[in-house]
């Protein structure tokens, strides 16, 4: 497995404090059949002032750590991007990160405020060369009003990224189901951990790969941990990776009723609940 999100440098950011964290960390996703991990530091203005070189170097150096301690997890540089202006002007200057220097790029937009401009922003960072992952779409708290931005983006080639702990429920019952929701939908390219810690927030690709394998069947959620990540540190085009695809068509997820009045699903549960009932 690989994970492309992971906040495991220590000291760089509100993730691991200290070098005996990160050595956990990386204990637990080698325990859990991890071979590569992207470490993705926030690089936010005004908070977290990392810039690439800074990050390059904190990787050399937990990936010696690594040897010295006879940990077999390779590890490769990337970064948290807080969206900014002339996002494509900060990858080309290298202050800003790709995942291991690939055209695939971690961009975070504000939680509590959909920025006016958003779609121009992920566009401009397209048609610069890049593929922009947003990060944890689920925990938006403005996906519930604008879900069609996600949608709209998605259908662009903004590859989107989901947190393992978000199908746990540790976000919360919405993030729980704006995850599965967008899984059933097909819009999700990549299971991320996310991880900060050995505690409230841990690296749980494993776990999240089993949850993601109960909405939406093993060989998709082994796409998510394995083939498309994969993938992507290694700089494949999109084009030459399998794409997610919905569960059904969208005709079929309408239902007519005895009466024959149409219903959308939702009203018997989940998309994953009914996809359980269908196929488990
Ligand atoms: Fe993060």
């Amino acid at each position: 497995m690989f994970d492309v999100h992971s906040h495991m440098l220590p000291g760089l950011d509100d993730g691991a404090g200290d070098a005996a964290t990160s050595l956990a960390m990386a204990r637990a996703y080698v325990d859990q059949g991890a071979e590569c991990v992207a470490c993705t530091p926030h690089i936010l203005p005004g908070l977290y002032h990392n810039t690439g070189p800074q990050i390059r170097q904190a990787v050399a150096d937990l990936q010696a750590e690594l040897q010295g301690a006879g940990i077999a997890l390779k590890i490769v540089s990337g970064a948290d991007n807080h969206i900014v202006p002339d996002f494509a002007g900060g990858l080309k200057r290298g202050h800003l990160l790709t995942l291991a220097d690939s055209a695939y790029v971690l961009v975070e937009p504000p939680h509590h405020i959909a920025p006016h401009r958003l779609e121009e922003e992920f566009f401009q960072i397209l048609i610069a060369g890049y593929v922009p992952i947003l990060t944890h779409p689920e925990r938006l708290s403005w996906i519930e009003s604008k879900y069609g931005v996600i949608q709209r983006l998605a259908a662009r080639g903004v590859w989107m990224q989901i947190t393992s702990g978000s199908l746990r429920g540790s976000f919360g019952a919405r993030p729980k189901y704006w995850a599965e929701r967008m899984l059933g939908e097909g819009l999700v390219h990549l299971l991320a951990t996310d991880a900060h810690n050995m505690t409230s927030r841990p690296p749980d690709l494993l776990e999240g790969r089993i949850l993601a394998g109960r909405a939406i069947g093993a060989q998709e959620a082994q796409h998510l941990v394995v083939t498309r990540p994969c993938g992507v540190l290694a700089n494949m085009p999109p084009k030459a990776l399998p794409l997610p695809h919905p569960l059904l068509e969208p005709l079929e997820l309408f239902e007519n009723d005895a009466n024959g009045q149409t219903s959308r699903p939702g009203a018997r549960g989940s998309l994953s609940q009914r996809m359980r009932h269908l196929f488990g």
